[in-house]
């Protein structure tokens, strides 16, 4: 997919010139609604597919109650226009501590404004302070406008991970639950 910004960045206009950058900033209760609708523009399901990750209000619910510190929106006229969430990731046996950027997105009418970088800095410089030593991405790989965004930010050692799937309504175990769960047809 290449995301190509939708109009000319905010910063190209020379009239625009006195417009203040949008505002980055730790995300607040009040936020979740905007971000989510802004989410979901940005990773609809059926582009989105892959299954270990979706966008939905949970997704976002739950990674703010347990990562607030590590949410971020960016703000433009008091109107959300970008986020960055993530989480950190401690292994056992391992002295490191890895930050996972999970979700990034900026509103295609403010791409290529430097908004995505700023995000991505205030997440960076946050981690950092909470210890971390090492920071991982993912995205789909045909996100090919992203993928150059992170390549621009030093992101390197991309690994290539496949998705398997298998339909399980065929076996007998999954029928044998449905007879268990289904209300009987009288
Ligand atoms: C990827 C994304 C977050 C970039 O946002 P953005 O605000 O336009 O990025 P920035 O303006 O901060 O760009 C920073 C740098 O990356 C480069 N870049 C950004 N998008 C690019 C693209 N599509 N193709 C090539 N380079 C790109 C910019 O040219 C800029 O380079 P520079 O510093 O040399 O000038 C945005 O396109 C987006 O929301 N995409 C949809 C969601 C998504 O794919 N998220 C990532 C996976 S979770």
């Amino acid at each position: 997919m290449n995301i190509e910004p939708d109009r000319q960045p905010l910063n190209s206009n020379d009239n625009n010139d006195e417009r203040e950058l949008p505002e980055i900033r730790e995300m607040e209760l009040a936020d979740l609604e905007p971000v989510y609708l802004l989410g979901e523009r940005l990773f609809p399901a059926d582009k989105w597919p892959s299954l270990y990750r979706t966008w939905d209000e949970y997704e976002l619910a739950n990674l703010f109650v347990s990562d607030g510190e590590l949410c971020f929106v960016a703000e433009d006229d008091n109107r959300v226009i970008g986020f960055a969430m993530g989480t950190l990731i401690e292994k056992r046996r391992s002295a490191w501590t890895y930050a996972h950027l999970l979700w990034l997105g900026v509103d295609p009418a403010y791409r290529g404004s430097g908004v995505a970088k700023r995000l991505l800095d205030q997440f960076t410089e946050t981690c950092i302070e909470e210890g971390a030593r090492m920071m991982m991405v993912d995205t789909a790989s045909d996100n090919t406008g992203a993928l150059r965004f992170f390549e621009g930010q030093g992101f390197g050692k991309a690994e290539q991970h496949v998705y398997l799937s298998r339909n399980l309504t065929g076996l007998p175990q999954y029928r044998r639950k449905r007879r268990r769960t289904e209300p009987r047809r009288e």
